[in-house]
């Protein structure tokens, strides 16, 4: 199986994941546009691509050229139409909402040429449903990312019914060369990653509601006590309460009432208490992202 040889990228959604898959295609040598309907967005997502390439050069991790193939590879687009129908593959990271999903696949493949491949960053949805949203269901699988895109090395491929060797090879082939490793994940909600993480960030909701210990301690127990890297409600703030929220509804709804979603995490979205985005979640941040210490 030959997979198809990727050269420009359409990167949709320019929020926390969209921003952080533009970066690493771009810095990665491909042609990338990165489109939303909010021009705020996506100034703050080109902020934020510099940003942390700066940080890469301080860290000796990124060269000076590598930032000027970066700037130089990365557009920015409010026109999704437009922008595909020059692209090769496609990556939706728009919010975790069906509707929403459907409207931008559609219009994906009423534009793209022929051969693009129609990846989606979904946690949750099925790739057989994404694809049933589009004429060409064996170029759809889900190419899931993780958050922050730049560290992270996994990249889970899910494919759906139709999705075709071709689809997935090509994917795995574009996520090796943007330095990640990849596992092929069967169909399910949630597939491995969402699902232990939902289930996981949803208890520790339920154990700061009931007051079995504060935030910060559940945290310190679990990273020092599971050896998790991060607690898991500082990850909950660093994902976006919302879209934790959004996964949980997914599963409880597919999965059953083990992953019916904590109160206070549906209190703290209606809140608007979203994580670093709003600067408030679990734990409140400064305007720059940073935890603000007790
Ligand atoms: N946040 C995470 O840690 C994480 C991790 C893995 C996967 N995901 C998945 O990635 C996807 C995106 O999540 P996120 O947290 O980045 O969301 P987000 O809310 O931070 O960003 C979504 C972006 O999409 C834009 N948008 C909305 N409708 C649009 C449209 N029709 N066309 C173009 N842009 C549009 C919004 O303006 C926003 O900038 C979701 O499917 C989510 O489940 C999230």
């Amino acid at each position: 199986m030959i997979p198809m040889t990727i050269q420009h990228v359409t990167v949709v959604g320019a929020g926390v994941m969209g921003r952080g898959i533009a970066y690493v295609s771009a810095l990665s040598g491909f042609n990338t546009t990165l489109v939303d309907v909010s021009e705020k967005q996506l100034n703050d997502a080109l902020g934020s691509a510099k940003k942390t390439a700066q940080k890469g050069i301080e860290l000796g991790k990124v060269t000076e050229s590598d930032y000027e193939n970066l700037l130089q590879n990365l557009q920015l687009s409010q026109d999704l139409a437009i922008t595909v129908q020059r692209t090769d593959l496609v990556i939706e990271a728009v919010p975790e909402k069906r509707e929403i999903k459907q409207n931008v696949l559609e219009t994906a493949c009423k534009h793209a040429p022929k051969h693009t491949v129609l990846a989606s960053n979904t946690s949750t949805i099925s790739p057989t449903e994404l694809g049933s949203f589009t004429e060409r269901p064996s170029q759809v699988a889900v190419m899931h990312f993780f958050n922050p895109v730049h560290k992270m090395r996994l990249v889970e491929i899910v494919r759906g019914l139709e999705t075709s060797d071709h689809t997935v090879e090509t994917i795995r082939k574009t996520a090796e060369a943007m330095n990640k490793e990849t596992v092929e994940v069967n169909e399910f909600p949630g597939f491995v990653t969402s699902r232990i993480s939902a289930l996981v960030g949803n208890e520790a909701f339920h154990m700061l509601q009931e007051g079995v210990a504060s935030a910060e301690d559940i945290d310190k127990a679990i990273k020092l006590g599971l050896n998790y890297p991060m607690g898991p409600l500082e990850l909950g703030d660093l994902v976006g309460l919302d879209a934790r929220l959004n996964n949980l509804k997914y599963l409880h709804e597919t999965l059953g009432e083990k992953y019916r979603p904590a109160p206070l995490l549906e209190q703290y979205v209606k809140a608007g208490r979203l994580g670093r985005k709003t600067g408030k979640g679990v734990y409140d941040y400064t305007a720059k992202g940073e935890l603000v210490k007790k």
